[in-house]
């Protein structure tokens, strides 16, 4: 028990230096995966991801996990990655397809959510063994996995094409008129920073560290049951049958989300922030580890 608290004191610490000033899943959901993603990775993950980081950066992962959101609505150089944040699926079926879904609005094959994982750590893990090559850019091939292995972790991320992922489902999260893709993808969260965590987002990171060492415990190893380099199928898999099961249950246009909603989907958003978070971790703990990995 003693060891298992002075860890604890440790990486609160660490956690505590590093909240930005300005946080939105949102960036406060990608803060969260990616705070939880640095605590498990290895030194030599950590080194090489300090020496891909932009300097500003100061070595912090978290400090870049918006930027593909940022760049896509700020900066035309970047709309062609805007598919990439997401993989919708036929209306209603509740299940995931990479040949049949992954594509975009113009039926280019690889670009979504699932592709850009595959193609990214691909760059990552072959540009690191070959640091001469300049063929791709590194530290965007960093910056962009570190993102969508949140996206494909948010269940409206694998929605339905026929309401873009529930943006264009008008509802009332309490009394604010929004979309129910906002409401999975921000509301949940703050509202549970209010409620639970005195709106202190290192008071959530510190809880989810927690349920991963105690209440999550004996499910974490089967998170991890990936065999590949990365495995963003099943996580799409289930992100799918969650949004059909949790986020679009009871949540039809024009109705109001309060307590009833809150309190049995904040467990599904804690369980998902935290799952992307450890596979966040293994996939960049795979790409740098010093052996290199076994062809797939
Ligand atoms: N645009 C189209 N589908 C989307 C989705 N599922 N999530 C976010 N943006 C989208
Ligand atoms: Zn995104
Ligand atoms: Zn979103």
């Amino acid at each position: 028990m003693g060891g298992f608290e002075l860890r604890w004191v440790v990486r609160v610490t660490v956690v505590l230096m590093m909240v930005p000033k300005i946080l939105g899943w949102g960036k406060e959901g990608h803060y969260v995966i990616c705070k939880i993603a640095e605590e498990y990775l290895t030194e030599d993950a950590l080194a090489a991801v300090r020496e891909l980081l932009p300097d500003q950066t100061e070595g912090d992962l978290a400090a870049v996990c918006s930027w593909a959101d940022e760049v896509k609505h700020h900066y035309p150089y970047y709309r062609w990655s805007s598919p990439l944040h997401y993989v919708d699926t036929p209306d209603f079926l509740c299940n995931y397809k990479y040949c049949r879904d992954c594509h975009d609005g113009h039926r280019h094959k690889d670009r979504c959510v699932t592709g850009a994982i595959y193609n990214y750590s691909m760059q990552l893990s072959q540009g690191y063994y070959d640091l001469n090559s300049e063929k791709y850019n590194l530290t965007e091939a960093l910056m962009f996995l570190s993102h969508f292995v949140g996206d494909v972790h948010q269940p409206l991320h694998v929605g339905f094409t026929g309401d873009v992922g529930g943006n264009t489902i008008i509802v009332r999260w309490y009394r604010r008129k929004t979309n129910l893709h906002h409401v999975w993808d921000t509301m949940i969260i703050e509202s549970a920073l209010k409620t639970y965590y005195k709106s202190d987002l290192t008071l959530m990171i510190q809880a989810l560290l927690r349920n991963i060492t105690d209440e999550w415990s004996d499910d974490v190893p089967s998170w991890e049951n990936c065999k590949k380099m990365i495995c963003p199928d099943p996580y799409a898999s289930e992100s799918v049958r969650l949004a059909c099961k949790f986020a679009y249950r009871n949540a039809t246009p024009g109705s109001t989300l309060g307590d009833d909603y809150f309190l049995s989907r904040l467990p599904v958003v804690e369980k998902r922030l935290a799952q992307s978070g450890i596979r966040l971790a293994e996939v960049l703990n795979r790409i740098f580890s010093k052996q290199p990995f076994a062809a797939q």
